[in-house]
């Protein structure tokens, strides 16, 4: 283990550092209620940790990092928290777009958009629009997301593609879903983390998860701290990703 700033150096380094960390923000509520508090104040505490670690990531470099929001499955919580965390979402939006702008921070949103509400879809496209030039950090907000969903409505263009003739049957390659799914010009991510000691993918980037390294930690998303961000990238640092093949020294 190593301390925050030695583990920055390390995150520096030219070669290794992941190019894209996702992130499955999980222990909100847990937070709260060990606190004695309404669920909801676990979710805004929350959005100060995605804002910490939104700054941190891009400080130390890393090109994407993507944030899993509010799954197509957070619908069947109770209205009135599912109310909140649009709030929530609407309230980051105004409050902090100007800074990530500044801050050459682009930002682009994955999920089915179809049914969110007009003025959320206004903000998340007005986010999108206002950034859309930034070369810094890329912030992909997943928000109304499920990746069985993103998965079937690639399938569905790809099957609209062939029908109309502009993609021969042969073409379906591995690229040209990859190209269909919202994360189309995204790389995959190299790292997957997920707070609250929670170990499973909740539907979140099945497809792009294929040699994404996981890390899991205890720490509910709210007591998440950049520091424990850069541990999680040492972690990462240490393992060897092979992509299926072999160790590079047993290939020789
Ligand atoms: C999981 O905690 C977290 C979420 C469902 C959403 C994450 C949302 C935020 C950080 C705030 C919203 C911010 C924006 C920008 C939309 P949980 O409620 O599942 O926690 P639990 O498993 O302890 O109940």
């Amino acid at each position: 283990m190593t301390t925050g700033s030695e583990a920055i150096s390390m995150a520096t380094a030219p070669t290794g550092l992941p190019r894209h960390v996702a992130i499955i923000m999980d222990g909100n509520g847990r937070w709260a209620r060990s606190r004695g508090l309404p669920r909801f104040e676990g979710h805004r505490r929350g959005v100060q940790t995605l804002r910490d670690i939104v700054r941190h990531a891009g400080r130390i470099g890393i090109d994407y990092l993507t944030l899993y929001s509010f799954s197509s499955e957070n619908w069947s919580r109770p209205a009135e928290e599912v109310r909140e965390l649009m709030s929530l979402l609407k309230h980051f939006v105004r409050r902090d777009l100007a800074e990530l702008a500044a801050n050459n921070v682009r930002v682009r949103v994955i999920g089915e958009r179809d049914d969110l509400a007009p003025d959320i879809r206004a903000l998340l496209e007005e986010a999108e629009t206002k950034t859309t030039r930034n070369t810094g950090l890329t912030l992909v907000v997943a928000f109304n997301y499920g990746a069985r969903n993103e998965i079937a409505r690639a399938v569905r263009r790809v099957a609209a593609d062939v029908a109309a003739g502009r993609l021969p049957a042969e073409s379906v390659t591995e690229d040209a879903i990859s190209q269909r799914l919202d994360t189309a010009g995204i790389p995959d991510p190299d790292l997957i983390l997920r707070t609250s000691g929670e170990q499973r993918l909740s539907n979140f980037l099945l497809w792009q998860a294929a040699y994404s390294e996981f890390v899991f930690v205890p720490a509910y998303w709210p007591d998440f701290t950049a520091d424990e961000f850069d541990r999680a990238i040492d972690e990462f640092l240490g393992r060897e990703r092979r992509f299926g093949g072999v160790p590079a020294a047993a290939g020789a």
